[in-house]
Parts: structure tokens; sequence; C-alpha cells
């Protein structure tokens, strides 16, 4: 056991594990929701999750195209605060997020200012509650202009009562 913990603090020092990017989720990536399979795949990439959090600004989070996508539209000020997910993950996480949301066609990365909500995240990573914090976060630009007249979200759910939930369909349009 000593030898155990002697040995896995030098392959710490030697070779730290290190979660170079912070990604807010607050969408099918979220814990519970139909992706977030990806976050915790290793094969994939490392992530941690680091606390709850919530927007600064307001952003309208809806729901669109016919396999309910959820969406945050690149318009701060309309809308609701989100609630989400702060992730610190490695460049290969990064890389397979950046596929996985069709950046930069479908969704951009951009950065978000992030109040933070509890400090439950795993190890000594974790943030202060109330502390405000940047990280990337996927919203788009690119969507159609009567998105702006759906019904906002404050807190993403695929089985919430909007009764749209998310699938893949791959039929033609
Ligand atoms: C995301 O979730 C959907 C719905 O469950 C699934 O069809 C899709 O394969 C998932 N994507 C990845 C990359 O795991
Ligand atoms: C993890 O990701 C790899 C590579 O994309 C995939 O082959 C594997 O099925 C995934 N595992 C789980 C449990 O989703």
């Amino acid at each position: 056991m000593k030898v155990f913990i002697i040995l896995s603090f030098i392959i710490n020092l030697v070779c730290p594990t290190v979660y170079n990017y912070h990604v807010f989720v607050y969408g099918t990536l979220k814990k519970g929701q139909p992706n977030h399979s990806i976050i915790i795949n290793t094969t994939i990439g490392q992530a941690e999750f680091l606390s709850h959090a919530r927007t600064v600004e307001q952003y309208p989070l809806v729901i669109a195209t016919k396999n309910n996508y959820p969406f945050l539209l690149n318009v701060p000020g309309k809308g609701k605060l989100v609630h989400g997910e702060i992730y610190s993950v490695d460049q290969k996480m990064l890389d397979f997020l950046d596929e996985f949301e069709e950046c930069p066609e479908l969704y951009q990365r951009t950065k978000v200012q992030l109040e933070v909500q509890d400090g439950d995240g795993e190890g000594e990573n974790t943030l202060k509650p109330g502390s405000i914090e940047e990280a990337f976060l996927y919203s788009t630009n690119t969507y159609e202009p009567e998105w702006l007249q759906k019904p906002t979200y404050d807190n993403y759910d695929t089985n919430g009562d909007h009764g749209l939930p998310y699938h893949e369909d791959t039929s033609p349009e």
C-alpha cells in the first residue's frame, strides 16, 4: 500500500495528468443525458468533472431540427441563465468534441463566463462556489431566424416535459 502511494506520487510528478481545457456542457453531454458516455470514455480522451455552473449572461437554449438537438444560440442577453457542467478535458477529448459538435459548421466554440454553483468536483481541481470561471462553449451563430421564437430552457433535459427527446435520425429530410 505504502509502495503504491509512493509510486503513484512519483508517477504524478513525472507525468502529471494534464487537462488543458475547460469546457461547459449544457445539453446531451451532461450527466444523465444521452451522450454523457462520450465524456467518460477514456478511449476518446480524458475529462474530469469540475462543477455545476450557470452562464453569467442569458442565452436562448432551444430545441431544434428533426433530431431535437439542443442549441444555445449565440445571442447573449436573450433567453435564460443556462445551467450546465464544467469539465476539464485534454486535447484528445476537445478534438473529439469539436468533431461531435460539427464545429465550426453547426456549432462554434467560443469562450463564455460562468458562475460556479457547487464545488463537488472530483479531486483537487474543484472550483469555488460563486466564483466566475471562463470555459469553452459550443453555441451557434448559424441558426434559422425562426429558432429565436422557440421556447427557451434554463436546464436541458432530453426527457423534459417539452416532449422533444433527442434522437439521431438518419433518414433523409
Ligand atoms: C449520441 O446519442 C445519440 C442518441 O442516443 C446516439 O444515437 C449517438 O450515437 C450518440 N453519439 C455518440 C458519438 O456517442
Ligand atoms: C469509447 O469510444 C471508442 C472509440 O470511439 C468506442 O469504440 C467505444 O465503443 C466507446 N465505449 C463506450 C463504452 O462508449
